[in-house]
């Protein structure tokens, strides 16, 4: 990999400038060390182990199942199915009704004889050892009832309709003037459908849970993005208050949505640790997660773009057709980006789905913009070869004054500056226009590059901070580091904001003990967990402030503390200071202790004024060989438009794994589901491609100085997710610049292309 060039970001108010500094991860040598502990790496006396048997048809009934000899076997405890399983409340609405339901729902487990998916768990046993639980699975001896089920995107589009429940909180349909008229007007248009699979993500850490009990008090330790999703989910579904389950989660082996809610591990080892009065351990296999831990679904999408002969757009229209399960409807908010994207007098953006007999889809990072940008972004560039048009020139064009359906102004948005910071530095204008032109040898060379853009989000969160009388500060939060990075930014902050050196502060999270937040997912989690610390901390301050000026012992007795700062461990207020340790020490040897909260950003006035959203534009070059079609990456650059960077370290990892995983969506990536049984059939790493070191060029990111003062109090905004988006659309832009053959089918792999 290569050097990163960041800019310099605007130095912090403080004195400390710890904000903006490329600090190491604080959690790094623990992680390399295997002080780290994973889920499934808690020990706990008498843990059993429990293994899960999946369903061997995708649609049916357990007609029979015969558990005898797995019972018999050695150092089993425990065979779960149906038939014995702990009560539970049905399939459905959630007991914690401040959290949506998608989240918290009851969903049980082995408390049906119905099999509504491959894979679906028929059965658990639970064995002194995992291979004996294994091997005793194997014993196991279920005949079905099999029934014909829908497996077929594309063979049952008549079925599609309108997601009942849900389109991530965004409206499903989106219509602004007259689409079709100004379409049959419009001189130039492209109206082109493109197809993505079934993808999976796979965390480094499979979803693993031990769950013990002691009395009715329910602790789980597990890999968990949201551990309040994760508490209310659990409580529901065993039919128990949400404070009587505790979840535990410090470190995260990666976390794409699929840790977002609780999953069978989960359920599963919480029932049979019940029944056992034994904690019990239990992980999804690799393969076992591809059928029961989400997907993102299979999706057709259709765009059509109407413009004027000078390239301005008078029509967009986004359709949407994606899979969806017969049992719980999923719909990835794909088509809403194009709502602010660019200026268009007449749109619509729609979604539909249509039932299929597999698992529920879940979010997979990017909802949304990775399948939608890669199909959409192709569509512009398809736009401007028929207007002969630089696809950069084509967007600025089409640069909307104001959000184009909200009708708000953006908060920042530097969307040309990085596109034209990107031409710059990409060397754009050596690029051929004119497909099939560039040649090195037996390599045919192209250059491609799209847009991105992502909503900047904010989740309600809450934490806590104390000071004690040495001046170490401790933060607790229920947020979650799926290695982000969030224990070193947030400490970042918290230094940033006591004016302490970050040896000072200990971040803890990943407890539900802890303050309850909004965790990681959605790209929100520095602005959530970030402003309710920054928020923490001043409360604090002005504890010790109060304190101050009026404790007897203080030095600064009676001083004007509006003038107070905090820098360089030291609190001054005019010309008297004193160091903040000794300060404490004196005036309250028990320390201070104090919260902040932060409000979910869509009730705020801020969210209401301002359409907030991340930009970037990515910058792909390929060389695709002339007679085998094999496609390699040459470099990737992206220019991003962030705000502010709280660390330009973390923000570049999560920058380059977001432009990693739009090379496999681009190239890689795609589950088949055998349309006649309903598995998918490439259900492991071996099969499953995903791009790996090789297979990764050099990247450049490239940060823009940005400061969003609508956003939060830091000025920064989400970029989790950011770098996926445009990132694939960039390099099928650039495959097409090399061999003007245009594929709309993901993945590009190179069959298609001869
Ligand atoms: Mo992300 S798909 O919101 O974890």
């Amino acid at each position: 990999m290569t050097e990163t060039k960041t800019r310099e970001n605007r130095p912090s108010k403080t004195r400390s400038g710890v904000i903006g500094r490329p600090i190491d991860r604080i959690d790094g040598p623990l992680k390399v060390t295997g002080g780290a502990t994973y889920a499934y790496e808690n020990a706990l006396d008498g843990t059993a182990y429990g293994y899960i048997l999946g369903a061997a048809v995708a649609k049916g009934r357990i007609a029979e199942i015969d558990t005898a000899e797995a019972e018999r076997a050695p150092a089993v405890l425990l065979v779960m199915t149906h038939r014995n399983a702990p009560a539970q409340p049905d399939f459905g609405p959630a007991v914690t009704p401040t959290v949506p339901e998608v989240f918290t729902r009851a969903r049980p487990a082995l408390n049906s004889e119905r099999v509504r998916y491959y894979d679906e768990p028929v059965a658990l046993v639970v064995a002194e050892t995992f291979e004996a639980a294994r091997a005793a699975a194997g014993l196991i001896k279920v005949r079905y009832d099999e029934e014909p089920g829908l497996y077929d995107l594309p063979g049952h589009m008549a079925d599609a309709y309108a997601p009942k429940r849900t389109n991530a909180g965004f409206e499903t349909d989106s219509v602004i003037g007259d689409f079709e008229g100004a379409f049959a007007a419009a001189p130039v248009k492209i109206d082109a459908t493109y197809r993505t699979p079934f993808e999976h993500h796979n965390p480094m850490e499979p979803h693993a849970t031990l769950a013990a009990w002691s009395g009715n008090e329910l602790t789980i330790h597990t890999s968990a993005q949201t551990l309040a999703n994760f508490r209310a989910g659990v409580a529901s579904t065993l039919g128990i208050p949400p404070e009587r389950v505790r979840i535990v989660s410090p470190f995260i082996g990666g976390g794409f949505g699929s840790k977002l809610i609780a999953h069978a591990d989960t359920i599963l080892a919480a029932l049979a640790a019940q029944v056992l009065q034994r904690p019990v351990k239990i992980a999804l296999t690799r393969q076992q997660m591809f059928a029961n831990a989400g997907h993102r679904a299979e999706m057709i999408q259709q765009v059509r773009l109407g413009a004027d002969t000078d390239g301005r757009l008078t029509g967009i229209a986004h359709d949407v057709w994606s899979a969806t399960s017969s049992f719980e409807e999923y719909c990835e908010q794909t088509a809403v980006f194009a709502r602010s994207l660019y200026a268009a007098p007449n749109r619509v953006t729609r979604h539909r789905l249509v039932p299929l007999d597999i698992n529920r889809g879940e979010w997979m990072r990017s909802p949304g913009e990775a399948p939608g940008m890669l199909a959409f972004e192709c569509a512009m560039d398809e736009l401007a070869e028929r207007l002969g048009l630089d696809p950069i020139e084509l967007r600025i064009r089409n640069e909307p004054a104001q959000d184009p359906e909200r009708g708000v102004p953006f908060s920042t948005r530097n969307l040309v500056a990085c596109m034209k910071e990107g031409a710059r530095r990409f060397g754009w204008e050596r690029r051929n226009p004119t497909p099939g032109r560039a040649r090195e040898g037996r390599k045919l060379i192209g250059c491609g590059m799209a847009a991105a853009i992502r909503p900047n989000y904010i989740g309600a969160a809450t934490a806590r901070v104390a000071i004690d009388r040495d001046g170490r500060v401790t933060a607790r939060l229920d947020m979650t580091d799926i290695g982000t990075g969030t224990y070193t930014i947030l400490t970042q902050i918290a230094a940033d904001s006591l004016g302490l050196p970050i040896s000072s502060i200990k971040v803890e999270l990943g407890d539900s003990r802890f303050p309850r937040t909004a965790g990681s997912g959605g790209s929100w989690g520095a602005a959530s967990a970030g402003s309710a610390l920054y928020n923490a901390c001043n409360a604090l301050k002005e504890r010790i402030l109060e304190a101050a000026q009026s404790s007897e012992a203080s030095p600064l007795r009676g001083a004007n503390a509006t003038e107070a700062s905090f820098a360089d461990g030291e609190v001054s207020v005019g010309q008297r200071s004193a160091s903040l340790a000794d300060l404490v020490r004196r005036i309250a040897p028990g320390g201070f202790e104090a919260e902040g909260s932060v409000a979910a950003g869509a009730a705020t006035q801020s969210y209401k004024a301002y359409s907030q959203h991340s930009n970037g534009a990515h910058f792909a070059e390929v060389a695709v060989d002339c007679d085998t079609g094999e496609i390699r990456m040459r470099r990737m650059l992206a220019v991003m438009g962030a705000g502010r960077i709280l660390n330009p370290k973390t923000a570049r990892s999560q920058i380059i794994g977001g432009m990693t995983w739009g090379i496999g969506a681009a190239l890689m990536e795609q589950t088949v589901l055998d349309r006649r049984y309903g598995h998918f059939v490439n259900h492991d790493l071996a099969e499953y491609h995903v791009p790996i070191n090789g297979d990764v060029p050099e990247m450049e990111v490239v940060f823009l100085e940005e400061h969003d003062d609508k956003a939060n109090p830091f000025g920064a905004k989400g970029i989790g997710e950011l770098g996926v988006c445009g990132a694939g659309a960039a390099v099928a832009n650039a495959i097409y610049n090399a061999t003007g053959v245009r594929v709309r089918d993901f993945p590009i792999t190179l069959d298609k292309l001869l």
